[in-house]
Protein backbone atom coordinates (compact mmCIF):
# COMPACT_ATOMS: atom_id res chain seq x y z
CA UNK A 1 0.00 0.00 0.00
CA UNK A 2 1.41 3.26 -0.88
CA UNK A 3 2.21 5.27 1.86
CA UNK A 4 -0.74 8.47 2.20
CA UNK A 5 0.37 11.69 2.82
CA UNK A 6 -1.80 12.91 5.60
CA UNK A 7 -3.14 10.03 7.99
CA UNK A 8 -4.62 10.25 11.34
CA UNK A 9 -4.70 6.88 13.13
CA UNK A 10 -5.99 6.15 16.35
CA UNK A 11 -2.94 6.86 18.77
CA UNK A 12 -2.12 4.01 21.22
CA UNK A 13 -3.37 4.50 24.54
CA UNK A 14 -0.33 4.93 26.51
CA UNK A 15 -1.41 3.16 30.32
CA UNK A 16 -3.50 0.76 31.07
CA UNK A 17 -6.36 2.90 32.49
CA UNK A 18 -6.81 4.80 28.93
CA UNK A 19 -7.00 1.71 27.21
CA UNK A 20 -9.71 0.38 29.33
CA UNK A 21 -11.37 4.12 28.72
CA UNK A 22 -11.25 3.76 25.42
CA UNK A 23 -12.82 0.08 25.35
CA UNK A 24 -15.64 1.77 28.15
CA UNK A 25 -17.19 4.21 25.14
CA UNK A 26 -17.68 4.20 21.89
CA UNK A 27 -19.04 6.58 19.47
CA UNK A 28 -22.85 5.05 18.45
CA UNK A 29 -24.67 6.29 15.53
CA UNK A 30 -28.24 6.75 17.54
CA UNK A 31 -30.55 7.60 14.67
CA UNK A 32 -30.27 8.68 11.20
CA UNK A 33 -32.48 11.42 8.93
CA UNK A 34 -32.13 12.32 5.04
CA UNK A 35 -33.40 15.11 3.47
CA UNK A 36 -33.90 15.02 -0.51
CA UNK A 37 -35.07 18.20 -2.34
CA UNK A 38 -38.24 17.56 -3.89
CA UNK A 39 -37.34 18.46 -7.84
CA UNK A 40 -35.67 15.36 -9.17
CA UNK A 41 -33.47 15.86 -13.22
CA UNK A 42 -33.41 12.86 -14.82
CA UNK A 43 -31.21 11.84 -17.57
CA UNK A 44 -33.61 12.16 -20.09
CA UNK A 45 -34.38 15.79 -19.04
CA UNK A 46 -30.04 16.42 -19.28
CA UNK A 47 -30.07 15.26 -22.69
CA UNK A 48 -31.77 17.81 -23.82
CA UNK A 49 -29.67 19.61 -22.75
CA UNK A 50 -26.02 18.76 -23.31
CA UNK A 51 -24.78 16.01 -25.81
CA UNK A 52 -25.32 12.96 -23.56
CA UNK A 53 -27.81 10.18 -23.24
CA UNK A 54 -29.56 8.10 -20.79
CA UNK A 55 -27.72 5.09 -22.01
CA UNK A 56 -24.30 6.72 -21.54
CA UNK A 57 -25.27 7.77 -18.42
CA UNK A 58 -26.08 4.61 -17.03
CA UNK A 59 -23.89 2.32 -18.44
CA UNK A 60 -20.94 4.44 -17.10
CA UNK A 61 -21.80 5.62 -13.83
CA UNK A 62 -25.18 3.98 -13.00
CA UNK A 63 -27.10 7.24 -12.40
CA UNK A 64 -30.88 7.43 -13.42
CA UNK A 65 -31.68 10.79 -11.79
CA UNK A 66 -30.74 12.91 -9.02
CA UNK A 67 -32.17 15.55 -7.33
CA UNK A 68 -32.06 19.29 -7.68
CA UNK A 69 -32.40 22.17 -4.99
CA UNK A 70 -34.22 24.72 -6.12
CA UNK A 71 -36.07 27.93 -4.48
CA UNK A 72 -35.01 31.42 -4.32
CA UNK A 73 -32.55 31.76 -1.34
CA UNK A 74 -32.08 27.93 -0.87
CA UNK A 75 -28.73 27.05 0.00
CA UNK A 76 -27.14 23.81 1.83
CA UNK A 77 -28.05 24.77 5.15
CA UNK A 78 -31.77 25.01 4.27
CA UNK A 79 -31.53 20.64 3.54
CA UNK A 80 -29.00 20.06 6.44
CA UNK A 81 -31.61 21.71 8.83
CA UNK A 82 -34.78 19.87 7.16
CA UNK A 83 -32.42 16.36 7.92
CA UNK A 84 -31.46 17.65 11.32
CA UNK A 85 -34.68 18.96 12.14
CA UNK A 86 -36.08 15.38 11.09
CA UNK A 87 -33.43 13.52 13.37
CA UNK A 88 -34.14 15.64 16.58
CA UNK A 89 -37.97 14.70 16.39
CA UNK A 90 -36.77 10.91 15.41
CA UNK A 91 -34.68 10.41 18.15
CA UNK A 92 -36.64 12.22 20.38
CA UNK A 93 -33.70 14.84 21.80
CA UNK A 94 -34.57 18.53 22.30
CA UNK A 95 -32.29 20.96 20.81
CA UNK A 96 -30.96 22.39 24.00
CA UNK A 97 -29.49 18.33 24.41
CA UNK A 98 -26.81 18.88 21.72
CA UNK A 99 -23.24 19.57 22.51
CA UNK A 100 -21.82 19.90 19.14
CA UNK A 101 -22.87 20.35 15.49
CA UNK A 102 -20.58 19.17 12.77
CA UNK A 103 -21.35 19.80 9.14
CA UNK A 104 -19.29 18.64 6.20
CA UNK A 105 -19.72 20.32 3.17
CA UNK A 106 -18.21 21.20 -0.10
CA UNK A 107 -20.63 23.99 -0.81
CA UNK A 108 -21.28 25.99 1.82
CA UNK A 109 -23.87 28.57 1.96
CA UNK A 110 -21.65 31.79 2.69
CA UNK A 111 -17.64 31.29 2.60
CA UNK A 112 -18.81 32.66 6.37
CA UNK A 113 -20.30 32.17 8.59
CA UNK A 114 -19.95 28.06 8.99
CA UNK A 115 -23.22 25.97 7.46
CA UNK A 116 -22.97 24.52 11.01
CA UNK A 117 -24.11 27.63 12.30
CA UNK A 118 -27.01 28.30 10.18
CA UNK A 119 -28.06 24.96 10.57
CA UNK A 120 -27.84 25.39 14.32
CA UNK A 121 -29.98 28.36 14.02
CA UNK A 122 -32.81 26.94 11.93
CA UNK A 123 -33.03 24.30 14.05
CA UNK A 124 -33.04 26.25 17.75
CA UNK A 125 -29.71 24.75 18.76
CA UNK A 126 -27.95 27.71 20.49
CA UNK A 127 -24.68 28.46 22.10
CA UNK A 128 -22.99 25.06 21.27
CA UNK A 129 -20.01 24.39 19.58
CA UNK A 130 -20.32 24.05 15.73
CA UNK A 131 -18.19 24.02 12.36
CA UNK A 132 -17.82 22.82 9.23
CA UNK A 133 -15.81 20.39 7.86
CA UNK A 134 -14.17 20.65 3.94
CA UNK A 135 -12.65 17.12 2.62
CA UNK A 136 -15.39 17.12 -0.75
CA UNK A 137 -16.85 13.77 -0.90
CA UNK A 138 -15.25 11.84 2.11
CA UNK A 139 -16.17 15.29 4.53
CA UNK A 140 -18.41 12.62 6.35
CA UNK A 141 -16.04 10.61 7.03
CA UNK A 142 -13.33 13.33 7.90
CA UNK A 143 -16.65 14.40 10.36
CA UNK A 144 -17.24 11.28 11.91
CA UNK A 145 -13.95 10.72 12.79
CA UNK A 146 -14.07 14.11 14.31
CA UNK A 147 -16.90 13.89 16.68
CA UNK A 148 -16.47 10.43 17.40
CA UNK A 149 -12.67 11.46 19.75
CA UNK A 150 -15.82 14.07 21.30
CA UNK A 151 -17.64 11.07 22.38
CA UNK A 152 -14.66 8.69 23.53
CA UNK A 153 -13.42 11.33 25.54
CA UNK A 154 -16.43 12.06 27.46
CA UNK A 155 -16.17 15.72 26.26
CA UNK A 156 -19.64 14.93 24.70
CA UNK A 157 -22.83 13.18 24.57
CA UNK A 158 -24.68 13.90 22.18
CA UNK A 159 -22.89 14.93 18.73
CA UNK A 160 -25.21 16.15 15.49
CA UNK A 161 -22.94 15.30 12.15
CA UNK A 162 -24.44 16.49 8.76
CA UNK A 163 -23.04 15.47 5.29
CA UNK A 164 -24.74 18.24 2.63
CA UNK A 165 -24.33 19.33 -0.28
CA UNK A 166 -25.63 21.47 -2.79
CA UNK A 167 -23.86 20.58 -5.81
CA UNK A 168 -25.72 21.95 -8.20
CA UNK A 169 -24.91 25.46 -7.21
CA UNK A 170 -21.30 24.78 -8.39
CA UNK A 171 -21.83 22.67 -11.44
CA UNK A 172 -22.25 23.94 -15.15
CA UNK A 173 -24.55 22.45 -16.63
CA UNK A 174 -23.27 23.23 -20.15
CA UNK A 175 -20.08 21.08 -19.31
CA UNK A 176 -21.43 16.80 -20.09
CA UNK A 177 -18.51 15.60 -18.42
CA UNK A 178 -19.59 16.77 -15.26
CA UNK A 179 -23.50 17.52 -15.50
CA UNK A 180 -24.82 14.12 -15.46
CA UNK A 181 -23.06 13.05 -12.03
CA UNK A 182 -24.10 15.43 -9.12
CA UNK A 183 -27.22 15.65 -7.22
CA UNK A 184 -28.26 17.69 -4.05
CA UNK A 185 -29.04 16.33 -0.48
CA UNK A 186 -28.52 16.19 2.85
CA UNK A 187 -27.78 13.35 5.64
CA UNK A 188 -27.41 13.87 9.31
CA UNK A 189 -26.58 11.40 12.29
CA UNK A 190 -27.14 11.46 15.70
CA UNK A 191 -23.76 10.34 17.90
CA UNK A 192 -24.47 8.72 21.52
CA UNK A 193 -22.29 7.25 23.89
CA UNK A 194 -22.43 3.36 24.06
CA UNK A 195 -20.54 0.68 26.32
CA UNK A 196 -21.65 -2.34 23.32
CA UNK A 197 -21.87 -0.64 19.60
CA UNK A 198 -20.06 2.35 17.66
CA UNK A 199 -17.32 3.32 15.70
CA UNK A 200 -14.25 0.83 16.28
CA UNK A 201 -11.96 2.53 14.00
CA UNK A 202 -11.55 4.84 11.19
CA UNK A 203 -8.80 6.56 8.69
CA UNK A 204 -8.92 9.38 7.10
CA UNK A 205 -5.95 10.41 4.27
CA UNK A 206 -5.41 13.22 1.61
CA UNK A 207 -2.82 14.27 -1.08
CA UNK A 208 -3.18 17.40 -2.47
CA UNK A 209 -0.81 17.03 -5.28
CA UNK A 210 -4.98 15.68 -7.02
CA UNK A 211 -5.68 19.58 -7.08
CA UNK A 212 -5.03 19.85 -10.60
CA UNK A 213 -7.34 16.92 -11.34
CA UNK A 214 -11.01 17.86 -9.40
CA UNK A 215 -11.35 21.82 -7.76
CA UNK A 216 -12.88 24.09 -8.51
CA UNK A 217 -10.89 27.07 -10.29
CA UNK A 218 -12.38 30.81 -8.98
CA UNK A 219 -14.73 32.32 -6.35
CA UNK A 220 -11.80 31.53 -3.04
CA UNK A 221 -8.54 33.63 -2.25
CA UNK A 222 -6.36 32.61 -4.46
CA UNK A 223 -8.73 34.12 -7.81
CA UNK A 224 -11.40 36.21 -6.17
CA UNK A 225 -14.75 36.57 -8.36
CA UNK A 226 -14.33 39.07 -11.30
CA UNK A 227 -16.13 39.35 -14.16
CA UNK A 228 -13.58 37.71 -16.10
CA UNK A 229 -13.84 34.44 -13.71
CA UNK A 230 -17.74 34.46 -14.18
CA UNK A 231 -17.35 34.83 -17.98
CA UNK A 232 -14.47 32.18 -18.43
CA UNK A 233 -17.07 29.83 -16.25
CA UNK A 234 -14.33 29.08 -13.56
CA UNK A 235 -16.66 29.23 -10.89
CA UNK A 236 -17.66 25.23 -11.37
CA UNK A 237 -16.59 22.10 -10.60
CA UNK A 238 -13.51 21.29 -12.79
CA UNK A 239 -12.69 17.03 -13.02
CA UNK A 240 -10.24 15.11 -14.96
CA UNK A 241 -12.85 12.33 -14.56
CA UNK A 242 -10.66 9.74 -15.64
CA UNK A 243 -7.63 10.56 -13.87
CA UNK A 244 -9.87 10.93 -10.86
CA UNK A 245 -11.60 7.42 -11.45
CA UNK A 246 -8.05 5.43 -11.71
CA UNK A 247 -6.97 7.30 -8.16
CA UNK A 248 -10.91 6.30 -6.81
CA UNK A 249 -10.72 2.64 -7.14
CA UNK A 250 -7.03 2.66 -5.87
CA UNK A 251 -7.81 4.46 -2.58
CA UNK A 252 -11.24 3.14 -2.05
CA UNK A 253 -10.23 -0.55 -2.26
CA UNK A 254 -7.02 0.76 -0.08
CA UNK A 255 -8.94 1.95 2.72
CA UNK A 256 -11.55 -0.73 3.46
CA UNK A 257 -8.55 -3.57 3.15
CA UNK A 258 -6.40 -1.44 5.44
CA UNK A 259 -9.07 -1.20 7.82
CA UNK A 260 -10.41 -4.74 7.61
CA UNK A 261 -6.61 -5.68 8.02
CA UNK A 262 -5.91 -4.02 10.94
CA UNK A 263 -9.14 -4.71 12.63
CA UNK A 264 -8.59 -8.42 11.90
CA UNK A 265 -11.71 -8.53 9.60
CA UNK A 266 -12.56 -11.05 6.76
CA UNK A 267 -15.01 -10.18 4.18
CA UNK A 268 -17.77 -12.64 5.74
CA UNK A 269 -17.10 -10.35 8.95
CA UNK A 270 -18.65 -7.20 7.08
CA UNK A 271 -22.55 -7.19 6.77
CA UNK A 272 -22.72 -3.23 5.11
CA UNK A 273 -19.98 -2.09 2.84
CA UNK A 274 -21.52 1.78 2.54
CA UNK A 275 -19.45 3.21 0.19
CA UNK A 276 -18.92 6.71 -1.22
CA UNK A 277 -21.25 7.08 -4.43
CA UNK A 278 -19.54 9.04 -7.75
CA UNK A 279 -19.83 5.83 -9.95
CA UNK A 280 -21.05 2.85 -9.72
CA UNK A 281 -18.28 1.08 -11.29
CA UNK A 282 -16.43 2.17 -8.67
CA UNK A 283 -18.41 0.70 -5.80
CA UNK A 284 -18.46 -2.61 -7.12
CA UNK A 285 -14.93 -2.37 -7.97
CA UNK A 286 -13.99 -1.63 -3.45
CA UNK A 287 -16.64 -4.59 -3.19
CA UNK A 288 -14.58 -7.18 -5.49
CA UNK A 289 -11.78 -6.39 -4.02
CA UNK A 290 -13.07 -7.24 -0.52
CA UNK A 291 -14.67 -10.13 -1.76
CA UNK A 292 -18.13 -8.96 -0.57
CA UNK A 293 -21.56 -9.89 -2.45
CA UNK A 294 -23.55 -7.25 -3.88
CA UNK A 295 -26.55 -7.43 -1.69
CA UNK A 296 -24.22 -6.63 1.36
CA UNK A 297 -23.75 -3.22 -0.48
CA UNK A 298 -25.31 -0.06 -0.13
CA UNK A 299 -26.33 1.77 -3.41
CA UNK A 300 -28.13 4.97 -4.31
CA UNK A 301 -26.27 6.32 -6.75
CA UNK A 302 -29.15 5.38 -8.85
CA UNK A 303 -31.66 7.49 -6.97
CA UNK A 304 -29.43 9.92 -5.79
CA UNK A 305 -26.39 10.53 -7.97
CA UNK A 306 -23.34 12.07 -6.17
CA UNK A 307 -24.35 14.33 -3.37
CA UNK A 308 -20.89 14.97 -1.72
CA UNK A 309 -21.17 15.00 1.97
CA UNK A 310 -24.08 13.27 2.11
CA UNK A 311 -23.99 9.92 -0.16
CA UNK A 312 -22.94 8.00 2.86
CA UNK A 313 -25.55 9.22 5.62
CA UNK A 314 -28.59 8.92 3.09
CA UNK A 315 -27.21 5.40 2.26
CA UNK A 316 -27.16 4.89 6.24
CA UNK A 317 -30.86 6.78 5.74
CA UNK A 318 -32.26 4.53 3.00
CA UNK A 319 -31.12 0.94 4.62
CA UNK A 320 -32.17 2.16 8.04
CA UNK A 321 -34.99 -0.39 8.18
CA UNK A 322 -32.57 -3.28 7.40
CA UNK A 323 -30.20 -2.48 9.44
CA UNK A 324 -29.96 -4.93 12.74
CA UNK A 325 -28.27 -4.11 15.78
CA UNK A 326 -24.89 -5.65 16.17
CA UNK A 327 -24.50 -5.43 11.84
CA UNK A 328 -20.94 -4.42 11.19
CA UNK A 329 -20.50 -1.41 8.86
CA UNK A 330 -17.28 -0.54 6.63
CA UNK A 331 -17.50 3.35 5.52
CA UNK A 332 -15.81 4.06 2.63
CA UNK A 333 -15.18 7.42 0.87
CA UNK A 334 -13.15 9.24 -1.72
CA UNK A 335 -13.31 12.81 -3.36
CA UNK A 336 -11.14 16.29 -4.32
CA UNK A 337 -8.30 17.40 -2.75
CA UNK A 338 -7.14 14.30 -2.95
CA UNK A 339 -8.81 12.74 0.22
CA UNK A 340 -10.07 9.77 1.16
CA UNK A 341 -11.30 7.28 4.35
CA UNK A 342 -13.26 5.21 6.14
CA UNK A 343 -14.69 3.55 9.26
CA UNK A 344 -15.34 0.53 10.76
CA UNK A 345 -18.78 0.27 13.10
CA UNK A 346 -21.30 -1.57 15.18
CA UNK A 347 -25.05 -0.58 14.27
CA UNK A 348 -26.51 0.46 17.67
CA UNK A 349 -30.33 0.12 16.84
CA UNK A 350 -33.21 -1.47 15.56
CA UNK A 351 -35.46 0.75 13.60
CA UNK A 352 -38.13 -0.70 15.48
CA UNK A 353 -37.54 0.51 18.25
CA UNK A 354 -38.54 4.26 17.22
CA UNK A 355 -41.79 2.84 15.99
CA UNK A 356 -42.34 0.96 19.32
CA UNK A 357 -41.29 4.12 20.93
CA UNK A 358 -39.79 1.09 23.59
CA UNK A 359 -37.42 3.11 24.98
CA UNK A 360 -35.96 6.95 25.44
CA UNK A 361 -32.76 6.10 23.30
CA UNK A 362 -31.53 3.53 20.73
CA UNK A 363 -28.44 3.33 22.32
CA UNK A 364 -29.88 2.10 25.53
CA UNK A 365 -29.63 -1.63 24.09
CA UNK A 366 -25.54 -0.72 24.43
CA UNK A 367 -24.82 0.90 27.44
N1 LIG B 1 -22.31 11.73 -22.22
C1 LIG B 1 -21.74 11.22 -23.31
N2 LIG B 1 -20.40 11.17 -23.47
C2 LIG B 1 -19.64 11.66 -22.48
C3 LIG B 1 -20.19 12.22 -21.30
C4 LIG B 1 -21.58 12.24 -21.20
N3 LIG B 1 -22.23 12.74 -20.11
N4 LIG B 1 -19.18 12.61 -20.49
C5 LIG B 1 -18.04 12.32 -21.13
N5 LIG B 1 -18.31 11.76 -22.32
C6 LIG B 1 -17.38 11.29 -23.35
C7 LIG B 1 -16.06 11.99 -23.28
O1 LIG B 1 -16.08 13.23 -23.96
C8 LIG B 1 -15.15 10.98 -23.93
O2 LIG B 1 -15.28 11.10 -25.33
P1 LIG B 1 -14.01 10.96 -26.29
O3 LIG B 1 -13.53 9.55 -26.08
O4 LIG B 1 -14.56 11.21 -27.62
O5 LIG B 1 -13.03 11.98 -25.81
C9 LIG B 1 -15.76 9.64 -23.53
O6 LIG B 1 -17.11 9.92 -23.10
C10 LIG B 1 -15.04 8.96 -22.39
O7 LIG B 1 -14.80 9.94 -21.37
P2 LIG B 1 -14.15 9.56 -20.00
O8 LIG B 1 -14.05 10.76 -19.13
O9 LIG B 1 -12.92 8.76 -20.26
O10 LIG B 1 -15.31 8.59 -19.43
P3 LIG B 1 -15.22 7.60 -18.25
O11 LIG B 1 -15.58 6.24 -18.67
O12 LIG B 1 -13.95 7.76 -17.47
O13 LIG B 1 -16.41 8.11 -17.31
C11 LIG B 1 -16.69 9.50 -15.36
C12 LIG B 1 -16.41 9.46 -16.86
C13 LIG B 1 -18.05 8.91 -15.11
C14 LIG B 1 -16.64 10.94 -14.89
C15 LIG B 1 -15.63 8.65 -14.62
O14 LIG B 1 -14.35 9.03 -15.08
C16 LIG B 1 -15.66 8.81 -13.11
O15 LIG B 1 -16.57 8.33 -12.46
N6 LIG B 1 -14.63 9.43 -12.52
C17 LIG B 1 -14.49 9.50 -11.04
C18 LIG B 1 -15.45 10.45 -10.40
C19 LIG B 1 -15.15 10.53 -8.91
O16 LIG B 1 -14.97 9.54 -8.23
N7 LIG B 1 -15.04 11.75 -8.37
C20 LIG B 1 -14.64 11.93 -7.00
C21 LIG B 1 -15.74 12.41 -6.15
S1 LIG B 1 -16.37 13.97 -6.68
C22 LIG B 1 -15.91 15.14 -5.47
O17 LIG B 1 -15.11 14.92 -4.63
C23 LIG B 1 -16.53 16.51 -5.57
Amino acid sequence: MNKPTTSVRKSKPATKAANAAKAAVKAAIAGVQGYLPPDVLTNAELAQMVDTSDEWIVERTGIKERHILKGKGLGTSHMGAQAVAGLLAKTKTAPHEVDLLICATTTPDFVFPSTANLICEMCGIRSIASFDVQAACSGFVYALTVAAQFIENGRARKIVVVGADKMSAIIDYTDRATCVLFGDGAGAVLLEPSKKFGIIDTLICSDGSGMPHLHQKAGGSRLPPTVETVEKRLHYVHQEGAAVYKFAIARMAEVATELMKRNRLLSEDIDWLVPHQANRRIIEATAERMKLRPERVMVTIHKYGNTTAATIPLCLWEYEQKLKVGDRLLLAAFGGGFTWGGAVLTWAYDRAAYDRAACDSPTANGE
